[in-house]
């Protein structure tokens, strides 16, 4: 294949245009992560159960708009008990798993989050309707995979 000088040129250009963009849109993703309404935390996998908020799952409130859920994920379903929470205030998610990669995805709301093994997931969430909630699993984790899923209810 033969190219002429100027599409040497506009053919470079392409590639270091593609490069910017990749870096671009690799720092805002890395950047998003840190921001208080998506971070990501580490966590010893082997010692979720004895890590906090993890030792004690579930709904905590921690002030007057404000609760935290912890929430542990492994195949297939999550352990949080009591998933009850308000309508109208900040709810807090935090997630882990001990295994292997699964989702947290809370149908009809923009909660799509993936929980990774060795990370805590954060995601802030008010519900504005009252109602039951769907929790599910939306990534292929394993033969039970279809079966994962939970209830959160919000009143
Ligand atoms: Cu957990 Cu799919």
């Amino acid at each position: 294949m033969h190219f002429h000088k100027y599409e040497k040129i506009w053919l470079s250009f392409g590639i270091v245009s593609l490069i910017v963009f990749l870096s671009v849109v690799g720092v805002s993703a890395f950047s998003q992560n840190h921001t208080p309404s998506g971070g990501m935390d580490t966590i010893d996998p082997e010692k979720v159960n004895e890590t906090a908020p993890f030792d004690n799952p579930g709904v905590t409130q921690l002030d007057e708009d404000t609760y935290q859920v912890a929430i542990v994920a492994l195949a297939f379903g999550y352990n949080a008990p009591d998933l009850r929470v308000p309508a109208g205030k900040e709810i807090i998610f935090k997630v882990t798993s001990t295994d292997v990669v699964h989702s947290f995805t809370i149908d009809n709301t923009k909660v799509n989050m993936m929980v990774v093994p060795g990370r805590i997931t954060t995601k802030s969430y008010t519900f504005e309707e009252p109602g039951k909630y769907l929790i599910l699993c939306n990534e292929y984790c394993g033969t039970g995979h279809h079966m994962m899923s939970t209830e959160i209810e919000v009143y």
